[in-house]
Order: C-alpha cells, then structure tokens, then sequence
C-alpha cells in the first residue's frame, strides 16, 4: 500500500529523525508532497499525516548497502521526485593524528553512504527527478581559512567530488542535483559543534548575533534552492541564500 495519491509528489528525505530532515519532511508535507522519512530508530513522536517512516536506514559501513535495500523495498515502483540527504556527522576534534578513526566514519556518513544508495536507487529515478545533499561550505577549499575539523571538511568535499560525478552521470537521465550549504543552522549539530547543551532556553526567532538561523529559516531557504534547480544548474554548490559556493 503506497499511501500516495494519484499527482502527489514523492520526497525520500534520508537522515529525517531530527535537525533539518525533519523540518523538511514537515514542510513537504505542507507543500503537498508524499513522504518517506528514512531514520536509524523508531520516532519519538507519532509523524504527522504525509509522512511515512523507514526505520533501520543507517550510513555505517556495514548498513548502508542494508539501508538502501529498505529504501527500494518501501518504494515499491514509485519514483522518486525529491530525493534529500539530510544525515550528516560532524565529529569535532583535535589532532586527526590522534584519532584517525574520525576521518573513515565521517567519510563513510558524509559521503560514501550518500552517494551509495543514491547510485542504488536510480532505478526510482526519473527525468524531472532531483537529489539534494546537505554539504557544508567548510568543505569548500577556496573559502577555507582554518585549519580545524580536517576531517569534516574532506568529508563534505568527498560528498561534493561523488555528487559532481552523479550530476554528470545522472543529466543525461534528465535527473538534476545539488550540493547545498543550509548556513550556521541552530540544530543539534550547531549548538554540538559550539559547545551548548542541547536543552537550550530561548531560541532567537530568526537570525541571531552570530548570524546563525532556525532550522525553519534554513528550510525555506533550501526548499527555494531546490525550486530552482534544472538540468542546466545541475552539480553546482549552493549557499542556502541562493548564490554559488566556490569549490
Ligand atoms: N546545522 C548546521 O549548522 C549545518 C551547517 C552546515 C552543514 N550542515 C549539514 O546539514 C545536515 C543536517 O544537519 P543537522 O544540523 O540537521 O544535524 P543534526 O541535527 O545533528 O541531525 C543529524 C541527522 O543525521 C543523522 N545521522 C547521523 N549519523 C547517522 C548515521 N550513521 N546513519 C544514519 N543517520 C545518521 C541523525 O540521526 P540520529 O537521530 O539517529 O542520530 C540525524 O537525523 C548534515 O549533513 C550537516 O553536515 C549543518
């Protein structure tokens, strides 16, 4: 049973259980769309209406090709409209020296995996069908002024080297893709990465002094980006604002 009805878009949002996957997923539905929300466990919460929930789907090493199995199965025959990689990992450290093992699990969430089970799902693809990973300009080398989060950084630019590749293999399957910067985003991940306690007090309603957004903001921002892409932007870099990132 598809749970879709005839004309609705398809959406496959990957990483959907928190931070920005699940805000996506909820303004998709908003927007019409049928969902399948990919996440490792059970949600906490009853999803809303429109939203369909694959758990199991993992992007460790010995998961991912499990994950994209579940994926295609829940699929059935649907195609895919809006394929998003929202599952991301940044594990912050010191010396890469110390702890090689960062680099090959970031590596492997970040980037192997993406790119894996898109490559796996091209059958449910199809000419009109877009794919979105969520990157991070800390990959780009251009703007590169600091020397931390080494292994984040070739993580993301690993993702942009594989989704460059797809955008190429893909185009001529009429299928478009982006790598996408969502900015200084105010998730699980940013206040991780800055040193907070998840259980934060008040949350700026929009952008703050540090120039950070909400997770809303950012997926407005996204969604835009997303309504613009085409064959003829395909494998670019984007700012959530609309412009190009420099490799
Ligand atoms: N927030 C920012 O400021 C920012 C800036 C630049 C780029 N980004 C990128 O944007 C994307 C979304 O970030 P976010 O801020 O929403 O992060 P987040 O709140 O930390 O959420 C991370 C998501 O990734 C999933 N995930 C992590 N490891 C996974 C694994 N091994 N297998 C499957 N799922 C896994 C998590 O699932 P669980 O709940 O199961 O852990 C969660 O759904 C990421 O790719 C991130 O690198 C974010």
């Amino acid at each position: 049973m598809s749970g879709q009805q005839a004309g609705q878009p398809l959406a496959v949002v990957v990483g959907a259980s928190r931070g920005l996957g699940h805000e996506i997923c909820r303004e998709l539905v908003g927007r019409g769309y049928a969902v399948f929300a990919c996440m490792r466990s059970e949600p906490q919460e009853h999803p809303p209406a429109g939203i369909r929930i694959i758990t199991g789907v993992a992007l460790d090493d010995h998961e991912m090709a499990k994950s994209a199995v579940l994926i295609g199965i829940k699929l059935q025959r649907q195609a895919i409209d809006l394929l998003i990689f929202t599952a991301g990992l940044l594990v912050k450290e010191g010396s890469l020296a110390s702890h090689p093992e960062n680099y090959s699990t970031q590596a492997t969430v970040n980037a192997h995996a993406p790119i894996f089970i898109t490559s796996a799902l091209h059958q449910h693809l199809q000419p009109g069908s877009k794919v979105v990973f969520l990157s991070s300009k800390m990959a780009s080398m251009t703007l590169m002024d600091q020397g931390t989060n080494i292994s984040y950084r070739m993580s993301k630019a690993a993702l942009n080297a594989g989704a460059c590749c797809l955008a190429q293999s893909l185009k001529p399957l009429g299928v478009a893709v982006a790598m996408l910067h969502p900015g200084a985003v105010r998730t699980d991940m940013y206040y991780e990465y800055h040193g907070h306690s998840k259980f934060r007090h008040a949350e700026p309603a929009s952008e703050s002094a540090d120039g950070s957004i909400s997770a809303s903001q950012s997926v407005q921002d996204i969604l835009k980006v997303v309504a613009n892409l085409d064959l003829d932007n395909t494998g670019r870099f984007w700012n959530h604002d609309g412009s190009q990132i420099a490799w």
